[in-house]
This record gives C-alpha cells, sequence and structure tokens, in this order.
C-alpha cells in the first residue's frame, strides 16, 4: 500500500479547503481502516469551509474533513470483536463516542455530550482512507451502492426526526427542503401519513423535492399561503405533526401557526442565532416539541436500511456526482442552493 493518500483538509484556520497528501492513518486496536469510495458533502463541511464562528470554536487545524461517506475494509484493529471482514462494503456512524459515559451506559449512545466527529473533532473521511472505531461501522446490503452508502447519514437525521411522531394516518408539515428535509418528507409517506406537504423559499429544492419525495405537496411559502393549502388538501383545523427542517424562524413561526392543539414538532434545523419565539402560542395549544440530534445508534440506521429494501429511493437526491479533485464545484454547487446531495468520488485517487 502506498504511505501517503489525498485528502481534503484544513490546513490552518482561514476559509477553504486544500487538497493535500497526507499519511494513511493506522487502525488502532479496536479500529478499522476503510478505503473510501464515495463521500458526500454536509451544510457542517459548508460551515467548515467558509470557517465560521461555529468552525473556529469547535475544528482544530490541520483537520481532514468529512463524515459522509462509504468504502471498503482494508484493516482490522486486533481487539475488533465484531464480526467484519477484510473487502466488507460499510459506512460509518459519523459520531463517535465514550462507551463508558453516563449516556452510553444507559444505552442511549447518540446521547453522549462528550461525541467526537469524524471529520470534525477527529480526523475526517473525504480522503483515500479513514480511520473508525468498529463499533460505528455499518455493514451495507450488497444491493446499496457507494454512492447511497455516502448520504445514509443525514439520511438518518431525517428518519430520527420522522420517528419522533407518530406519522401513520397523520397530516405532516416538512419546513425546509433541504436535503433532509426532503428525505424527510419521503420518509413521511413511506410511514404513511395522510397528507405531507414539504415547504421552502427555493424553487429549484421544491422541484427537485418532487423527484425525492413523490406524492408530497410543494409550497414555496414566499409565493403561496399555507392556509390556501391546508383548505385545498382539506385540512379543517391544521397539521398534526411538523417536523422543522429550515433552522428558519419564520417557518418555526409556521409550524407553530399551523399545528393542532396538542400537536408535535420535532425540531432539527438549527436557527444560525437564537431566535424570538411565542412561547405563549405553543403553551395554549398545548404542542410538544422535541429538539433532534443526529441519529440513534443504531436504530436508526436499522430502520434506514429497512426503508431502502422497502422501496424508498434515494437516487434522485443525488444532483452531483464528481471526481474528489473537483471538489471546489462540489462546495459551490452546495453553497448556491442549486443541489441535492453532492457526491465526490475517490476510486480514481489510488
Ligand atoms: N440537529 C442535528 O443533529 C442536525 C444534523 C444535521 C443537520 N441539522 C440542521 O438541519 C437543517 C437541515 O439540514 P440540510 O442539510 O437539509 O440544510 P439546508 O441548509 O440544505 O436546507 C435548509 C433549507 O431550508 C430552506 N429555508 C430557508 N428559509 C426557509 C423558510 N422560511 N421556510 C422553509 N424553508 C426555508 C432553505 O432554502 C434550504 O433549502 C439545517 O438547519 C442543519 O443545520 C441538524
Ligand atoms: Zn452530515
Amino acid at each position: 500500500m502506498a504511505e501517503s493518500m489525498k485528502a481534503l483538509a484544513k490546513t490552518a484556520p482561514g476559509v477553504g479547503l486544500e487538497l493535500i497528501d497526507a499519511p494513511i492513518p493506522e487502525a488502532g486496536p479496536e479500529d478499522v481502516l476503510i478505503r473510501v469510495h464515495r463521500t458526500a458533502v454536509c451544510g457542517t463541511d459548508i460551515h467548515i469551509w467558509n470557517w465560521d464562528e461555529w468552525s473556529q470554536k469547535n475544528v482544530p487545524t490541520p483537520m481532514i474533513t468529512g463524515h459522509e461517506f462509504a468504502g471498503e475494509i482494508v484493516a482490522i484493529g486486533k481487539d475488533v470483536d465484531r464480526p467484519l471482514k477484510i473487502g466488507q462494503r460499510v459506512s460509518a456512524e459519523g459520531h463517535v463516542i465514550d462507551l463508558n459515559s453516563e449516556a452510553a451506559r444507559a444505552g442511549h449512545f447518540h446521547l453522549d455530550p462528550k461525541t467526537r466527529g469524524i471529520g470534525v473533532n477527529r480526523q475526517g473521511a473525504f480522503a483515500e482512507f479513514v480511520v473508525a472505531p468498529a463499533f460505528n461501522v455499518i455493514e451495507l446490503p450488497d444491493d446499496v451502492p457507494y454512492e447511497i452508502g455516502s448520504i445514509l447519514d443525514p439520511f438518518g437525521n431525517a428518519v430520527h426526526t420522522a420517528q419522533q411522531f407518530d406519522l401513520l394516518g397523520e397530516d405532516v408539515l416538512v419546513t425546509g427542503a433541504g436535503p433532509i428535509g426532503m428525505m424527510a418528507a419521503a420518509v413521511a409517506r413511506h410511514a404513511g401519513a395522510r397528507t405531507v406537504v414539504l415547504t421552502d423559499i427555493n424553487d429549484f429544492r421544491l422541484e427537485l423535492a418532487q423527484k425525492v419525495a413523490p406524492g408530497v405537496r410543494t409550497v414555496n411559502t414566499t409565493k403561496e399561503d399555507i392556509h390556501d393549502v391546508m383548505k385545498e388538501l382539506g385540512l379543517k383545523v391544521g397539521f398534526d405533526v411538523a417536523l422543522e427542517m429550515s433552522g428558519s424562524p419564520i417557518a418555526f413561526k409556521q409550524c407553530v401557526d399551523t399545528l393542532i392543539m396538542g400537536g408535535g414538532m420535532a425540531m432539527l434545523g438549527i436557527p444560525s442565532k437564537p431566535m424570538e419565539t411565542d412561547w405563549g402560542a405553543i403553551i395554549l395549544k398545548a404542542l410538544t416539541i422535541k429538539g433532534v440530534y443526529g441519529r440513534e445508534m443504531f436504530t436508526t440506521w436499522r430502520k434506514m436500511l429497512g426503508l431502502l429494501k422497502a422501496g424508498l429511493d434515494l437516487q434522485p437526491l443525488i444532483t452531483h456526482r464528481l471526481d474528489y479533485a473537483d471538489y471546489r464545484e462540489g462546495f459551490e454547487a452546495m453553497k448556491s442552493g442549486q443541489s441535492g446531495k453532492v457526491v465526490l468520488n475517490w476510486d480514481k485517487a489510488a
């Protein structure tokens, strides 16, 4: 095996990422080394690219970025006791936890407050090789291609959020048709919702959503009043469940305004700054609001693979397939809002 690899890294504080030659990492006793085939660009990677306030506080440099990936196992640490094999096709949960934390011991792996992120606080997957704890590895079924494997992480956010409330036969509002909102709308359809309304302010995304989540009623809220759409769909009072996936205070308010008494809202979208909230409206409507973080380890992964098997098709969400060397184009597409998921191919790097 060569000694160095291509990797996309933040080499020093500042805007952008650099393509570098980096040493191939070594798997520790409880880790596996994965040859990366596909990676996907996440909103988090854009934050790191932009070197915003959050990144400056949370991302040490030098750091190879990227946490959405799929590849094959090429080395297995000596103490790994899971039945993993060399050559096995895998993805991995990007949240690396302390198995001795109170949360982990209580069985809430995804709620360890000291979670470390691959490509955020430890070396990431925008590279030919990445090391991950064997515990985090997810085996990919033969019929799940690498590119789909590379977008399971955000799919997990969508599935986990959709799992917060019973959607069967309910009227569901999803605000924000980013990649995660589109996938959540598709999940809500598969989960048997009566109606699914998906809002955004970007027509490109709403058009794409029609392919990712067929049958969903899309609404550009700058052009159409959501109350008119509710009437059109025969909603007499309001939505039963809202999944907030934009981080926009305007969308948050629309959720509160259009939910029924006793309705539920799951919030995944992260507001860019503290937002003013009409708590009186929330209290008097007796709403239940749940913050949602990450994905459950590993129930959400099981459900994701189950949904794919049941026919939920994520292919239409991938709008850009690029070689790793064309990463700038990929990041530009993501920043423009004129994209679904951008997937980078690392095969030619070898
Ligand atoms: N809680 C978590 O663990 C977690 C994990 C991943 C992502 N997130 C957050 O989830 C959100 C969705 O992620 P994504 O990758 O799909 O993000 P994204 O930025 O691609 O999508 C957000 C979408 O919201 C739309 N939007 C903006 N204002 C709106 C409004 N008023 N009404 C409706 N839509 C509006 C944008 O046009 C965009 O299409 C982001 O806020 C992200 O930070 C949270
Ligand atoms: Zn991600």
